[in-house]
C-alpha cells in the first residue's frame, strides 16, 4: 500500500473520505499523516478520532515561508510518503517543495480547472453564467491550480444557486472524486510523465472511465 500525507488547512471533510475509502482492505494506498498550517483546523481533530497521527505547522511560528517549508519537509522524510494529496490545503508550495515529490502531490480544486483557478471559485462560476460546475483532481506544479488533470466530476448549476448551495453540491461530487483519483495514482494507472502530462494506463486510458 502506498504510504499518503494529507495535508489540509480547514474541516478536512475530503480528507475523511479519503481515510474512509482507504479502510477498505483492497485500496492500494493507506493515510500516514494529516498535515496542516492552522493548528486550529477541524479536520485535525477529525483526523486524530480515527486514529491518524498529525502535525501542524502554524505559519506564523516560522520568518519565513522558506523555513515553514523545511519544518514540514523535515517532518516527511520521518514519515516517508509515497504520495501527498492536499485537500483544501489553503497556501501555495514552492517550487522546491514540489520538485521534492515531483509528480508525487495531487490537489482537489473546486472548479472545472483550468477555468476559476484561484479563489471564490463558486462565485465566479455564477458570475460567469455557467450551467454546469465541478471539481478537479490534478498533479500538482509550480503554479496554483495548475497542473495536468487526474479526474475531474461535473455537476448542475440550478436556476437558484447561491455560492454556497453550489459549493455543496460540487463537495458531495469531490467526496466521491478523490478517492477515485488517489486508487488510479497508487495503482499506477495515471501518473505523471516527465514532461508534465498525464499518463493514463488500463482502465483509466478510456474517456468513458475519466
Ligand atoms: C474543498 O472544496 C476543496 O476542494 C477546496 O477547499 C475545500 C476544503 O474542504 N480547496 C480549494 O479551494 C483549494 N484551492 P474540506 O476541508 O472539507 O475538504
Amino acid at each position: 500500500r502506498k504510504r499518503v500525507v494529507v495535508f489540509i488547512s480547514g474541516g478536512g471533510s475530503n480528507m475523511l473520505s479519503l481515510l474512509e475509502a482507504t479502510k477498505a482492505a483492497d485500496f492500494p494506498a493507506e493515510i500516514v499523516a494529516v498535515v496542516s498550517d492552522k493548528p486550529e483546523a477541524g479536520g485535525l481533530a477529525k483526523a486524530r478520532a480515527e486514529g491518524i497521527a498529525t502535525y501542524a505547522f502554524a505559519r506564523r511560528d516560522y520568518p519565513s515561508k522558506a523555513d515553514h517549508e523545511m519544518a514540514i519537509l523535515g517532518k516527511l522524510s520521518e514519515l516517508q510518503p509515497d504520495l501527498i494529496c492536499l485537500a483544501g490545503y489553503m497556501r501555495l508550495l514552492s517550487a522546491d517543495f514540489i520538485q521534492a515529490y515531483a509528480g508525487a502531490i495531487l490537489n482537489i480544486h473546486p472548479s472545472l480547472l483550468p477555468l476559476f483557478a484561484g479563489l471564490h471559485t463558486h462565485e465566479r462560476a455564477l458570475d460567469a453564467g455557467m450551467r454546469v460546475a465541478g471539481c478537479t483532481v490534478h498533479f500538482v506544479t509550480e503554479g496554483m491550480d495548475e497542473g495536468p488533470i487526474i479526474a475531474q466530476g461535473v455537476v448542475p448549476v440550478m436556476a437558484d444557486d447561491t455560492a454556497e448551495t453550489l459549493a455543496s453540491r460540487v463537495l458531495t461530487v469531490e467526496h466521491q472524486l478523490y478517492p477515485m483519483a488517489l486508487r488510479a495514482v497508487a495503482l499506477g494507472e495515471v501518473r505523471m510523465d516527465d514532461a508534465g502530462n498525464t499518463v493514463r494506463t488500463g482502465s483509466n486510458a478510456d474517456p468513458a472511465a475519466r
